[in-house]
């Protein structure tokens, strides 16, 4: 008889990383080893992640496969799943299955430059691509980060990103940082980088990254709240960018992650997505043609 494809599999906590108030770093291994060796993902899937006698919840991988270790996954806590893994400990277990839908389509990528667009928790599916690029920097061509966050406290992987910003000569890409808030750190940061560091919501980085935006070889990603996507899309395509060049990763209510139960089902007549299986990566042409997409 063929496995239950919703059978999850024993993972254990190995690492936890407080990151911001509300958000941890969980770094998994397989319990066993060959569930290990079967586990292979793309920047941009994600895993349900089970916390026995609670539930199971989506979540994106947040590192890139051309990185070796424990898995690693970014949790916001907002529910009942969240909560109780943030209530776990290193040591404890947890179930995993996946990796579940599409991810970004890496090869379709290459040889362009790559602009990354994140808004706020945004930040974790895109960590993925960004290290698959910098991995395989040879592949792709000048990558751009334009990241946007409320404050420096619910700023994630913010140490890095000041180290990308202070240091672009060893990061070979280009780091854009927008806060909202007044902040000691950020206010400094703005004074010495005035071209990188900006007050107010990430698309005011547009302006300050638009000499090296070029969208005729270039592909946009993009993951934030959804209020962000509207106006993100807005500045691309006042640039020109082709819409089956914008890549973007989306949330939906999910319960079997893998086209089954229908929760995730969005669209009409003309064009029906399951997010979890046809996504949660969609072009803006998908947008564009299917009804309730953004
Ligand atoms: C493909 C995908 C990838 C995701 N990646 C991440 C990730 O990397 N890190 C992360 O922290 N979260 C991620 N999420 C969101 C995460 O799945 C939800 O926050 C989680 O399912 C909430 O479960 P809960 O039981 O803790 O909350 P619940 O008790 O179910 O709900 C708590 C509150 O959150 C709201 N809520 C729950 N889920 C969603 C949702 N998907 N969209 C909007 N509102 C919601 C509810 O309406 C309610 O108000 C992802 C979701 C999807 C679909
Ligand atoms: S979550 Fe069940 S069909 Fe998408």
């Amino acid at each position: 008889m063929a496995e239950n494809p919703c059978l999850p599999k024993l993972a254990r906590i190995v690492d936890i990383v407080e990151m911001t108030p509300i958000e941890k770093l969980f770094r998994l291994e397989f319990v066993d080893e060959e569930d290990a060796k079967a586990f292979n993902f793309k920047p941009g899937q994600f895993v349900e992640v089970s916390v026995f006698g609670v539930g199971e919840a989506p979540i994106s991988i947040c590192k890139s496969p051309t990185r070796p270790g424990p898995l690693e996954i970014l949790v916001r806590r907002v529910g009942r799943v969240t909560n109780a893994l943030h209530r776990l400990k290193p040591g404890d277990l947890v179930g995993l299955r996946g990796p579940y839908g599409n991810g970004f389509p890496m090869e379709r990528m290459k040889g362009f430059d790559i602009l990354l667009v994140a808004g706020g928790l945004g930040m974790a599916p895109l960590r993925s691509v960004l290290q698959y690029a910098i991995d395989r920097r040879d592949e792709y061509g000048e990558a751009i980060l334009l990241y946007g966050v409320r404050s420096y406290q619910e700023a994630l992987f913010k140490e890095r990103v000041i180290e990308l910003i202070e240091k672009p000569e060893a990061a070979r890409f280009k780091t854009f940082l927008a806060y909202e808030r007044d902040d000691p750190v950020f206010d400094k940061l703005r004074e010495k980088h005035p071209e990188n560091v900006r007050k107010g919501v990430v698309t005011v980085l547009f302006e300050c990254a638009d000499p090296y935006i070029k969208p005729e070889k270039m592909c946009a990603v993009i993951c934030g709240p959804p209020i962000m996507y509207r106006f993100v899309l807005k500045e691309l395509v006042k640039r020109n960018f082709k819409p089956d060049r914008i890549y973007m990763t989306l949330e939906r209510r999910m319960k079997c992650g893998i086209g089954k139960c229908g929760h995730c089902v969005v669209g009409g007549a003309t064009s029906i997505k399951y997010v979890c299986k046809d996504g949660p990566v969609f072009t803006y042409s998908d947008v564009l043609s299917t009804r309730g997409l953004v």
